[in-house]
């Protein structure tokens, strides 16, 4: 499904699961293997995959832990590891290459995440390493079941030693509500759901960075508005979310029962695939121009990259605080910044959920130290 309206439409609609145990026939009876690299997708409980009753539980019970104010309090944290990856990137010499996307785009979420999650130093490159895998569509069976295996094996190992000794994190918050009364939130749904935020937090806005710093680069008179005052970081955050969805679709959704959509039928027990990417590019909202990175767009905000309806973004003000936070700094810092290859030359991810670039060659040039 690709219009913005009809997305909206479905994403709103009580008709639409994405409980694949209780909604999609062919996963009921069995007729897709467990060895499908896309499974986990589908058979994690979280809340993102929940309907219903369910799905407001588990959101009410994480949000009480995600709340507006841990994320307020992030800000000087997400200043200081901006600073710090800065710092890093400031060391090399300004007319070799670099990859932003390994080391700035890659850097700044997972140090945040490892923040909020309060993960220990022994568990951080490792989790990287499974949620890159966790994102790449191309990935053998064998190495998506690896992957999933390893996922879970270390976040338990992260429950396990918060249990041991709790701390002022998420992760610490989030086992209080379970073993404060474990009837509102089972032991898997506890894993799966640290596996949910974890994982909607880490690729997202590693591409939300990686794609605004690519189109900032390729298009020097949008960024020149920016650094003008005629437009904000804000705007640059929107615009890009707008034309570069971090996560182009969103797998699966389930008709609960016959639809009609948009002059179409869609069966019950169908499974749906929503495009956000699409959404952010249909012509009827955002014109002929569509595709265009206009920073000043009237309907840069209209966009449906968080999703809609009952599964918005939880995430989403911390996402966009951070990207604020760390693209502000990089421009700053380095006035001169370019592109390392021509912009076609860019290569996209090998997969049709996570909408970034393989890699991000800049030359960073002269380090403005006195300002960020
Ligand atoms: C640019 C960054 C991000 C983007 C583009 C993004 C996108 C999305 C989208 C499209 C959905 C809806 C999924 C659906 O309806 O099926 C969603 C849900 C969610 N996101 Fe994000 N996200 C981002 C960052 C984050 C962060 C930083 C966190 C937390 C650390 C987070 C946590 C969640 C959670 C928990 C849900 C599930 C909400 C629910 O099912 O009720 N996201 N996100």
């Amino acid at each position: 499904m690709t219009g913005h309206a009809v997305i909206r439409e479905l994403l709103t609609d009580p008709r639409v699961s994405k409980d694949a145990y209780r909604h999609w026939p062919a996963w009921i009876g069995g007729e897709i293997a467990q060895s499908w690299p896309l499974a986990i997708w589908v058979s994690v409980q979280n809340m993102v995959t929940a309907y219903g009753e369910d799905h407001r539980r588990l959101r009410g019970l994480v949000a009480e832990a995600f709340t507006p104010s841990r994320v307020a309090r992030l800000r000087g944290r997400i200043e200081g590891i901006t600073g710090e990856v800065l710092d890093s990137l400031a060391r090399r010499p300004g007319d070799v290459p670099v990859d932003l996307r390994r080391w700035f785009a890659h850097v700044v979420p997972s140090r945040v995440l490892a923040e909020l999650f309060g993960i220990p130093s022994g568990l951080r490159a490792r989790l990287g390493r499974i949620i890159a895998g966790f994102f790449d569509t191309s990935a053998s069976l064998e190495e998506a079941r690896c992957n999933g295996a390893e996922l879970y094996v270390t976040m338990n190992e992260l429950v396990a030693g918060k249990r041991g000794e709790p701390g002022e994190d998420l992760t610490s918050a989030l086992i209080a509500v379970r073993d404060g009364d474990g009837a509102r939130l089972t032991e898997k749904e506890l894993v799966d759901n640290l596996i949910l935020l974890y994982t909607a937090g880490y690729e997202t806005t590693v591409n939300l960075l990686d794609n605004a710093v690519a189109l900032l680069l390729a298009h020097p008179g949008q960024l020149a508005l920016v650094r003008r005052g005629e437009a904000a970081w804000e705007d640059v955050v929107e615009e890009t979310l707008r034309v570069e969805a971090p996560g182009a679709n969103g797998i699966l959704r389930y008709a609960v029962e016959d639809l009609e959509v948009g002059g179409v039928v869609i069966p019950r027990g169908d499974p749906l695939v929503i495009s956000y990417a699409a959404a952010g590019r249909d012509p009827a909202v955002h014109g002929q121009q569509a595709h265009l990175f206009d920073v000043t767009r009237a309907t840069r905000r209209n966009h449906l990259s968080f999703g809609h309806g009952t599964h918005f973004c939880l995430g989403a003000p911390l996402a966009r605080l951070e990207a604020r936070i760390a693209l502000r700094g990089l421009f700053t810092r380095f006035p001169g910044m370019r592109l390392a290859v021509a912009p076609r030359r860019l290569r996209p991810l090998e997969s049709f959920i996570s909408n970034g670039h393989r890699e991000l060659p800049v030359l960073l040039g002269p380090v403005d130290a006195g300002r960020e």
